[in-house]
């Protein structure tokens, strides 16, 4: 499904209404994928969201020669046991940063792993030098030729648990480390781990598969090396994804009657709702659901200042978003992103688009509120930008068309049709 989305927009009216139910979460889906080479046997994985993102994780299992079956619709049947290369192929690695996820366990388990630099999203340099350091303090000897790097174990092809220090809180760093060290001679210890609720979660799930992960979701974590695991009848759950449902809620806020957010875990994005309620939205949030509203006679919201974080704080992806909707509240805002150098990229777009916002320097912008959005051309520079266009568009007045469906498509399940379901005039154009 590639193309374009064309969107007539509700000029700044807040038409929307209905529920919509969240979709696992791709950050997640990475980790499920990687985990099924520490097991014994088939590993299944549920809540899986249909994205691009999914197929190309499925596609790099399977030319390793693993097992990928899917089972139903979001199920899927992972089992490594006749994998035996460990070489992850260039052309689908290089289209998914969550690619090097694979490395760990294929370095652990083969003693050897070699790809090339991972893809992704462009918004930043996006480096591997934690990975690579991390692999040496494992034992491992690093080497890299005409762009592929390949990891050895030392002889008698077992890495060593080890002291591993990040010197910047690394999301896929830290699953990858914690992957890796299961198969590992000894103990790991990773500081200034990163504390997502993808982390924690993956290794509540090896845990209860008989790893021994101690501290996962705080930035210390220790992993006592076991060998392959057994998940027996244990299915993977993906997670809600908490990006998907906080993109929701500013669409929400902007665009709504009234929008009920089914099955999601509010407590994993309290930072973007935290940021809402200060600005004036309406938002009521359960243990599993979120909904926001508007009165007809609701004030206009006030701009807030956001400062992205690590976990728990302001998620970077839902930075353009929340840019999106502080250029329809009451007032001046600084959006300061601290995560990645290249992430404010989309700015250009809304600018044209009429939006009042002044680039400062590489890591932040000045929007003033309460301008009128015009609907226009854009070419979506990335996934959660281009869903932030999205919003932008059904905000304006007039019509817009997205390019590059694509990037939307690697992390958002069907996004039209879910949008349509609750009254935005959307459509995708091959
Ligand atoms: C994960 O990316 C997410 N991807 C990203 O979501 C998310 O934006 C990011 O974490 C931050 O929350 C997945 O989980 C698959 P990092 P990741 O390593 O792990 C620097 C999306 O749209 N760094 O936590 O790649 C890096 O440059 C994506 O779903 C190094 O310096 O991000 C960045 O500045 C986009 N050296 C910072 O750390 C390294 O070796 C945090 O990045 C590794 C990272």
């Amino acid at each position: 499904m590639k193309g374009e989305f064309y969107i007539i927009g509700n000029s700044g009216e807040k038409t929307l209404s209905g529920k919509v139910v969240i979709s696992g979460a791709k950050n997640d889906m990475v980790n499920a994928f990687a985990a099924s080479l520490l097991m014994k046997g088939d590993l299944f994985v549920r809540n899986v969201p249909d994205v691009s993102d999914t197929e190309a994780m499925a596609a790099l299992l399977s030319s390793l020669g693993g097992s990928v079956k899917r089972t139903a619709t979001h199920e899927y049947k992972l089992n490594t046991g006749a994998c035996a290369g460990s070489n992850l192929r260039g052309d689908i690695a290089k289209s998914i940063r969550a690619s090097i996820l694979y490395a760990g366990p294929l370095l652990a388990r083969f003693g050897l792993v070699s790809f090339p630099f991972p893809g992704g999203c462009v918004i930043g340099k996006r480096p591997i030098d934690l990975f690579i350091s991390g692999f040496m303090k494992m034992g491992a000897r690093v080497s890299e030729k005409d762009g592929i790097f390949s990891i050895r174990a030392p002889r008698g092809g077992k890495i060593r648990g080890a002291s591993i220090f990040f010197k910047r809180q690394s999301v896929t760093a830290t699953e990858t480390f914690m992957l890796a060290a299961v198969c590992a001679d000894g103990t790991t210890v990773i500081k200034n781990a990163a504390c997502e609720p993808e982390i924690a979660h993956l290794a509540e799930f090896l845990n209860s598969c008989g790893a021994r992960i101690k501290g996962a979701g705080t930035s210390m974590i220790e992993i006592a090396g076991t060998g392959l695991l057994s998940a027996g009848k244990k299915i993977y759950d993906i997670l809600p994804d908490r990006v998907e449902a906080g993109s929701f809620a500013i669409l929400g806020a902007l665009a709504a009657r009234s929008l009920t957010i089914e099955r999601c875990i509010p407590a994993h994005f309290e930072a973007l709702i935290e940021a809402l309620i200060e600005a004036g939205v309406d938002i009521k949030a359960g243990e599993n659901t979120l909904v926001v509203r508007n009165s007809k006679r609701g004030r206009p919201f006030r701009a807030v200042d956001v400062k992205t974080h690590e976990y728990p704080g302001f998620a970077t992806d839902l930075q353009a978003p929340m840019a999106v909707f502080l250029t329809q509240a009451e007032g001046e805002a600084i959006v300061f992103e601290t995560i990645f150098e290249g992430r404010l990229g989309y700015v250009g777009e809304l600018i044209r688009m009429g939006a009042d916002i002044l680039p400062l320097d590489q890591h932040r912008i000045q929007i003033k509120g309460g301008a009128e959005l015009k609907g226009r051309e854009v070419e979506s520079p990335d996934l959660r930008a281009g869903l932030a266009y999205i919003i932008a568009a059904i905000v304006a007045k007039g019509d817009s068309v997205v390019h590059n469906a694509h990037y939307i498509d690697r992390g958002y399940e069907r996004i039209e049709e879910r949008l349509r379901a609750i009254g935005v005039k959307i459509e995708r154009k091959p």
